[in-house]
């Protein structure tokens, strides 16, 4: 938080929503998206006098906090090369803040760098009224995300399939997911509205929030296009409730990348998750939260009580090289990370097709790192995959790990083209093709 908007002071442990101060125009009553556990949080004040440390002028003394002494820390230099042979080093002062307590939403430069990436990055409306949280990883900010508007047992709008690391997170609240059917393009908005028509005819509770991957979807690869996302973002108003946009493939769209969710949020709907995982380095566990102020400051709250904030010498160094590269080089990287990983997904679907032709169907993927593969006339692929897969040299992801019901059968695998090299994914494919056809003659035996 920058000098200037240091306006926090202790009162805050009584207006635990009030994170900066700023002229609401968001028409929404958030307090009626959040659980009663959410709305019970209250700051800890030794993370509100962290960051208060962190803010005031250096003339002033401060004796308040527990951070421990950097003289102790046994690390003296961190240097590290980037790609180009371009040489950073944390040293003095930039080295002490690395290895230090930080204010819950994050490094104060890095946060307002970030502020500035997201206006950048998706020009959304009315920004005043948003901001941003680092989080570790985007799981981190899922999860507390999920948790702060999803109470147990209430019913929540997700793709299907959909990423596991969501319904892991909603399981254990009896969360009831209502599944989204999806084609090529995304999730289906007709299927999105029908559902709503339905549940309300039936009087049943309507969901507050949809969760959906808009860009390089996982496990599909789909990429929802403009004219689906400005429809879904209009069934959103209709219907009240809040969008979570879980986008760590958005810089890998193969072909056009869209306008985000968030760029098209004028009523502040939105809550967008970005990672670096996949567009810098999954161990650094960096992610962003980007939402209207209300929903950051819970999630913030969130913070305050699980692990105080992401960890430190990650976001220096990550603000380090986006400081060395800006804005501009690090759309240069992400178009690098781009062609990289089309040239792998086209070369994945030419194996694919070599060695699969008549055994599967797919679409090829239009962003992030997977290829859907749906197999003809196995109607489950969990069992071939789990039991007689690493038998037979090759490890997939079976398709039912997916799905918001995972007891219902699913005759999908996802192979994912982001790691192995040309000549293993060649080979996979074809042990691939064996364990299928393996698999149909077993079924025929069966049945003779
Ligand atoms: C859709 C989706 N969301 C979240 C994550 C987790 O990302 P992170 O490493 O930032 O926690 C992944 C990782 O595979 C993902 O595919």
């Amino acid at each position: 938080m920058s000098k200037t908007k240091a306006t926090i002071t202790m009162e805050s442990n009584r207006k635990p929503n009030k994170m900066k101060i700023c002229t609401p125009q968001f028409n929404i009553d958030y307090s009626h998206f959040k659980t009663s556990i959410s709305k019970r949080r209250r700051t800890a004040a030794t993370r509100e006098l962290t960051k208060i440390a962190y803010s005031m002028p250096h003339s002033v003394i401060s004796l308040a906090e527990g951070m421990p002494n950097e003289e102790t820390f046994p690390i003296t230099e961190i240097s590290l090369k980037l790609p180009d042979g371009t040489r950073l080093f944390l040293d003095g002062e930039e080295l002490a803040a690395a290895l230090q307590y930080i204010p819950s939403q994050g490094y104060p430069p890095l946060v307002e760098a970030m502020r500035d990436y997201q206006k950048r990055a998706h020009n959304p409306p009315l920004w005043e009224n948003r901001d941003v949280v680092v989080v570790s990883g985007s799981q981190d900010g899922l999860s507390k995300a999920l948790e702060a508007i999803i109470g147990p047992g209430e019913p929540i709008l997700v793709q299907d399939p959909l990423y596991p690391g969501a319904s892991v997170v909603l399981t254990p609240h009896q969360a009831e997911m209502i599944p989204i059917k999806q084609d090529k393009l995304g999730i289906i908005p007709e299927e999105l509205r029908n559902t709503l028509i339905k549940r309300e005819y039936e009087g049943k509770e309507m969901p507050k929030m949809l969760y959906v991957n808009a860009s390089g979807a996982n496990p599909t690869g789909t990429v929802i296009p403009l004219d689906r996302r400005k429809e879904i973002y209009r069934i959103a108003c209709e219907y009240n409730f809040l969008i979570l946009d879980d986008d760590p493939y958005h810089f890998m769209c193969f072909d056009e990348q869209p306008r985000t969710f968030l760029s098209l949020d004028t009523e502040g709907r939105v809550i967008r998750l970005d990672s670096f995982s996949k567009v810098l380095a999954s161990g650094l566990r960096l992610g962003l939260i980007t939402a209207a102020t209300p929903l950051v400051a819970s999630i913030e709250l969130h913070m305050q009580s699980s692990h105080l904030h992401a960890s430190t010498l990650s976001q220096v160094l990550f603000h380090k090289i986006y400081k060395t590269w800006g804005f501009d080089g690090f759309m240069r990287h992400y178009a690098f990370i781009r062609s990289f990983y089309r040239e792998r997904r086209d070369k994945m679907i030419e194996f694919a097709r070599k060695y699969l032709q008549d055994l599967v169907e797919f679409d090829a993927p239009s962003g992030g790192f997977f290829l859907w593969l749906k197999v003809n006339g196995i109607e489950d692929t969990w069992k071939m995959v789990m039991q007689n897969g690493v038998k037979n040299g090759i490890l997939l992801a079976p398709g039912a790990a997916f799905m918001a019901d995972p007891s219902e059968p699913c005759s999908a695998i996802r192979a994912s083209y982001a790691k192995a090299t040309y000549e293993e994914m060649e080979l996979a494919m074809e042990r691939l093709s064996r364990l299928i056809r393996e698999e149909l003659r077993l079924r025929a035996d069966d049945n003779t």
